[in-house]
This record gives structure tokens, C-alpha cells and sequence, in this order.
């Protein structure tokens, strides 16, 4: 029995494991468990012949402390390894965000070049209040508690009897009270309407309204800044329709519709056949609204409009449904 060649063996082929294998534990096992190599050398003890015994013992304890050395290394190489390999990982948590998960919401992209394109034509950009009062929901906007036309605007309400916003407009009060003319402002935001949804009608929603007050304007000017919008927006020509529609806060009042070229289905669905979609209302402000914002009627005029940014996104891009942008589908999301 060569029993040098035995213990030999047990150490480089304990070395080879270790450096093709990461599963310590396992190794471990085979070595030095209970029914592992180590212990079944310690029970050949009695088949070695008495007189060598001894020499034998030591040899296999030297081999034992070598081996729980050997072994015992690689356990802390390996947990170094780990723990550098979760710190790489940790340290590049934000680009790992940035390249593969996050980006803008195309509502908000649009939001942001509404803005852009109206702050380079000398607009000032204002955020409404999310929930705002009845005053400036309605009243404020030729709107008193009476008036017929409050019922048609799909109110929520909250308890103490605030309005999540029906619309942008129910900034102009604030913007034409603070602001003295000449006056240009936008006001991107979103607004909440208790309807029934359909492919171009959501419950909440995001709008921009424009305001314009100065000497002298006219409801042509409007068109010549709404077209230019248009322009910039689409990258392209469109055909804008303006027909006649009744606002209580403007006079005379427009509705905006745009068509967009090319026939997809998608678009043939949200427009029903016809290429037509509208965009906005607009129209000259009604005197009673510059009176109550403290413009004196008499010498200034101006416009304002209120157009919905889903529907500039549905349009362009021929988007089939309004819902998707809030259904969190991120294939839909991804392709902004
Ligand atoms: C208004 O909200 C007026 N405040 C607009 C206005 C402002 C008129 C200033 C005159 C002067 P209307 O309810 O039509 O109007 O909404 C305006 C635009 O918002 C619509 O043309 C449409 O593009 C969008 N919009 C309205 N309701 C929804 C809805 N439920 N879902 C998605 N978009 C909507």
C-alpha cells in the first residue's frame, strides 16, 4: 500500500477542483465531510501495518491542516469576488437605469415641446393648480352659478367642494390678475373630466391653453400663432379647420381640427373615416372675462385657446387609442 501516493493524490486533485470550480461548498463536502476523503484515509489506518501506524496518522492530520487551508483560501478569495462583483453591479445601478429602463413618457416629451415652441415664439410658460375652486373652474370664466353650461362639463368635485380641473382655463383669471398687458402665456397641465372613456376620450387628461392680451389682437392673429404652432409641432404643413363653436368665456368662438396625411387604420378609427380630428377650442376673450381679471375691455383684446396633447400624439403618430398612455404598457412606451 503506497500510501504517500494516496495522500498525494488527495491534495492535487483538491488543487484542480478549486481552480475549476467556484462551488466551494461542494468541495468542501467531498474533502472533509463526514463520508469525504480525509476521513476514509483515516479509516485505512487499520489496514497499515502496526509499526507504521503512527507515521501514517501524522501524515494524514499534516494533509487534513492542508487541506482545510487549501480549502479555507478559496472560501475568502471567492467571497471577495462576490462582494466586488456586487459592488460593481451597485456602482452602476444608474446607467444601467438610464440605458435600459428609463425615458420620458411621450406626454411629457410633448408637454416639454409645447413649451419649447411656444417659449420661442415669447410665451410664458404657468402650471395650474391640479384642484382648483368653482370660482375658477367656472365663475371667473363667464361661468356664474347659475349658467347653464356648468352641467356640461363632466365636474368631479371634493368633499369641501373643489374641482380636480375640468380645464386649463381655469388658470386665465389668475394669469390675466397677475400679469399686466401684453400678456402671452401657456399653460400645459392636466384635467379631469367624470365621463365615459372611448378611443379619444379619457377621464384624465392633458391640455394646453394658450393666452394672448394686447392692444389690437385679433382673431386672426390667433390663427397665424396657431398655425405656426401647427407647423412646428407636426414638422410639416397641416390642413387646419377652424368652425364656429360656443365657449362661454370667448366671442366669437372656434373649434380646431387638424388632418393629418395618410390613411392608416388607426387613424381612419379615431377619426371615423374622415382624416379630421379636433384639437382645440379658441376664440376671443369674452369682455366679461378680461373685466373680471382686471383688463379694462375697452382697450385691451385678446385670444385664448385650450387644445388636448393626447390628441396631438393620437394624430401624429396615428395611435389607435387614448388609453394606451396611461395603460403602463412599456412596449407601447418604449417606442417614444
Ligand atoms: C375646453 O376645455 C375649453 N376650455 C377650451 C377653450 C379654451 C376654448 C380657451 C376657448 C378658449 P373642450 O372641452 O372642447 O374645451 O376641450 C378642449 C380640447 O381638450 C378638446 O378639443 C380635446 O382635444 C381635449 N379634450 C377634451 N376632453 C377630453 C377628453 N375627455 N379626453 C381627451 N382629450 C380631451
Amino acid at each position: 500500500m503506497n500510501y504517500q501516493t494516496d495522500i498525494d493524490d488527495i491534495l492535487s486533485s483538491l488543487k484542480t477542483s478549486l481552480e475549476g470550480s467556484s462551488d466551494i461548498a461542494s468541495i468542501k463536502l467531498e474533502y472533509l465531510g463526514r463520508k469525504g476523503k480525509i476521513n476514509s484515509l483515516m479509516s485505512k489506518i487499520k489496514e497499515v501495518p502496526e509499526k507504521e501506524r503512527k507515521s501514517y496518522g501524522e501524515k494524514v492530520n499534516e494533509t487534513k491542516l492542508k487541506v482545510e487551508e487549501l480549502i479555507t483560501k478559496a472560501e475568502e478569495s471567492g467571497n471577495k469576488k462576490k462582494i466586488e462583483e456586487e459592488n460593481n453591479t451597485w456602482s452602476d445601478v444608474s446607467v444601467v437605469i438610464r440605458k435600459e429602463m428609463g425615458s420620458l413618457h411621450p406626454i411629457t416629451q410633448t408637454k416639454w415641446l409645447i413649451e419649447d415652441i411656444f417659449q420661442r415664439m415669447g410665451f410664458q410658460v404657468e402650471y395650474p393648480f391640479e384642484i382648483d375652486s368653482t370660482d375658477n373652474n367656472f365663475t371667473f370664466v363667464n361661468m356664474p352659478p347659475s349658467h347653464p353650461a356648468r352641467s356640461s362639463w363632466d365636474t368631479f368635485f371634493t368633499d369641501a367642494g373643489d374641482v380636480p380641473i375640468v380645464h386649463t382655463s381655469s388658470m386665465q383669471n389668475r394669469i390675466l390678475k397677475n400679469n399686466k398687458p401684453p400678456i402671452y402665456a401657456v399653460v400645459p397641465g392636466r384635467c379631469f373630466r367624470n365621463e365615459s372613456t372611448d378611443s379619444r376620450h379619457e377621464h384624465t387628461f392633458t391640455q394646453f391653453e394658450g393666452i394672448v392680451v394686447d392692444k389690437g389682437i385679433r382673431f386672426t392673429d390667433m390663427i397665424g400663432v396657431l398655425k405656426t404652432f401647427f407647423s412646428e409641432y407636426f414638422e410639416r404643413d397641416v390642413e387646419v379647420m377652424v368652425t364656429p363653436d360656443m365657449f362661454p368665456f370667448v366671442e366669437p368662438g372656434g373649434m380646431i381640427q387638424v388632418r393629418w396625411e395618410g390613411q392608416s387604420e388607426a387613424i381612419k378609427k379615431i377619426t371615423k373615416g374622415t382624416g379630421w380630428l379636433e384639437i382645440m377650442g379658441c376664440g376671443m376673450i369674452h369682455p366679461n372675462v378680461l373685466s373680471m381679471g382686471n383688463i379694462d375691455p375697452d382697450v385691451y383684446s385678446g385670444f385664448a385657446f385650450g387644445g388636448g396633447i393626447e390628441r396631438l400624439l393620437l394624430i401624429k403618430y396615428g395611435i389607435e387609442d387614448i388609453r394606451l398612455f396611461e395603460k403602463g404598457d412599456l412596449k407601447f412606451l418604449r417606442q417614444f
